[in-house]
């Protein structure tokens, strides 16, 4: 890395590390400094005990100031904390910036993980009145976060961060793959990347351009992306929000562009919007973008929200909120396409190599057992064992319902006493699914505990309810599947 591909020098970069390193800025060292309470505070935007523990401004004290609380202080206080960086040269790089009669934060220094940190822009929120730079680099927000849970971290050879940002999502891909490649179209974000990536001692392959034409003819084994998903006219203000893409077109293009991305066995997962359009399925329309694309798809939708509430959420991100022009021709936009409400949710995609690809869209929006990765490897398993058996060899299979699985009963009392209305299994671990089922499944989940291959339970089961297991094996196939594929009954593997 030269100098014009980083805020600082490499030489400059390294003077930082050194001064965050001795200093112990640090995730573990600033609440080893604080104490629980005023972590606690700093948490919850309440800065006050943080302030107090760190009245004699050492070097960390002052560094926790400047960067976690947003504070003016003294620049031969700022000095020290950041030497052996040179003040002049933090000050170029816009680390920190002069205001009133110190200097305060420039950039989004964030001590993350156990020993990383990620260089951001400070966010519109602690900068209210002051425009953001329509090449605003995003710090680690919650969509952010989603996506680090929701990939799956196997080994990997190699991997492919687009649109990257402040470079956080790179960061864990270095974790688990032999090479990095991170893309963005801004210049300005991959600057903030180039130099997360040199202040943590990684090195990743940066490209600059327009979504996958940076990476044009190569394919990875893990592709992951927490783009400019946001649902709008198509008119870009800020590139982090703002694809320049009509509506949820974006998602669209991500999908298509999947196939040509992936070796063969590849992972690729995104965030993404959609349009929920009156009279119009949301599931149907999000399977399209998969259409002949070969690939398995799993796409869970954890959030809606309705017009107003998104515009305004994503208004306030930018520092709008009060702009009334801008909130109307957004929601003009809405109205005249028929836009109900706004899905969130997570793509994930695998090529297989398979002539029959599973696509499935639905909604999850129960809270699920961290990390949503471990779930997301689990479910294509799972589609695995389902194509590799078939409907017929599914029956010889033995099977186990998931531990801790759980019966809940909705009944109504009557002359007779009580009358069933309702039977739910819920799992109370991992993606806590809940299904309702009917006597007959019932009893045969009931009857999964590992012995008996399940041609063997129905032909009980048939013997008991006089059909033939032939008729029962029909209709319960497919449901079978479907716990299967939910993971609320497991298949016996020893
Ligand atoms: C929502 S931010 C995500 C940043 C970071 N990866 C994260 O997870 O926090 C989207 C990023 O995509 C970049 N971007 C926007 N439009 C793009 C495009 N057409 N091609 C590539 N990158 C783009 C933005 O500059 C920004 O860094």
């Amino acid at each position: 890395m030269d100098r014009d591909d980083m805020l600082l020098s490499p030489a400059g970069v390294e003077a930082l590390r050194a001064a965050l390193t001795s200093a112990d800025f640090t995730a573990n060292g600033i609440a080893g400094r604080l104490g629980p309470q005023a972590t606690g505070g700093v948490a919850r935007n309440d800065f006050r005990a943080a302030l107090r523990a760190t009245e004699d401004r050492d070097p960390l004290g002052t560094l926790i100031r400047v960067f976690i609380c947003d504070q003016t202080e003294p620049e031969p206080a700022v000095a020290a904390a950041l030497a052996p960086l040179d003040l002049a040269d933090a000050v170029a790089a816009g680390l920190v910036e002069p205001y009133g009669d110190g200097l305060r934060a420039g950039v989004d220094l964030e001590p993350y993980g156990d020993a990383w940190w990620v260089l951001a822009d400070v966010p519109a929120s602690a900068r209210p009145g002051r425009p953001l730079h329509s090449e605003h680099v995003l710090g680690i927000g919650g969509a952010t976060q989603t996506l680090i849970g929701a990939t799956v971290r196997h080994p990997v050879d190699t991997a492919l961060d687009l649109g990257t940002g402040s470079g956080v999502q790179a960061l864990h891909l270095a974790t688990h793959a032999r090479r990095v490649t991170a893309t963005d179209v801004s210049q300005r974000a991959l600057r903030f990347a180039a130099t997360t990536a040199a202040l943590n001692g990684q090195d990743w392959e940066l490209l600059r351009g327009d979504l996958v034409a940076p990476v044009a003819g190569r394919r990875f084994d893990l592709v992951v992306s927490n783009p400019p998903f946001v649902v709008g006219p198509g008119t870009t203000t800020h590139v982090y929000r703002d694809s320049g893409r009509v509506g949820d077109a974006i998602g669209a293009e991500l999908a298509a562009a999947a196939p040509g991305l992936l070796t063969e066995g590849g992972t690729m997962q995104y965030l993404a919007n959609w349009v929920h359009v009156a009279g119009e399925d949301w599931a149907e329309r999000v399977t399209g973008w998969f259409a002949g694309t070969g690939l398995d798809a799993w796409v869970i939708q954890r959030e809606v929200a309705d017009p107003m509430a998104y515009v305004h959420l994503w208004l306030t991100d930018v520092g709008e909120a009060t702009d009334p022009h801008r909130a109307a021709a957004w929601l003009d936009w809405f109205d005249a396409h028929k836009v109900e409400s706004i899905g969130f949710g997570i793509v994930s995609l695998r090529r297989n190599g398979h002539e029959d690809p599973v696509v499935r869209v639905e909604d999850l929006r129960q809270r699920v057992e961290p990390p949503l990765g471990d779930q997301v490897a689990g479910w294509f398993d799972r589609q695995d064992l389902l194509r590799a058996h078939g409907a017929d060899g599914l029956l010889d299979l033995r099977y186990r319902a998931a531990p801790g699985l759980q019966l809940r009963q909705e009944a109504t009392i009557g002359d007779e006493g009580w009358a069933v209305d309702r039977q739910v299994l819920t799992m109370p671990h991992g993606l806590r699914w809940s299904e309702e089922i009917d006597p007959l499944v019932l009893a045969l989940v009931g009857g999964c505990d590992g012995r008996l291959p399940l041609r063997d339970q129905l032909a009980l089961l048939a013997a008991a309810h006089d059909v033939t297991p032939d008729e029962l094996a029909e209709a319960a196939g497919p449901i079978v599947a479907r716990l299967i594929e939910r993971g609320l009954v497991e298949p016996v593997t020893h």
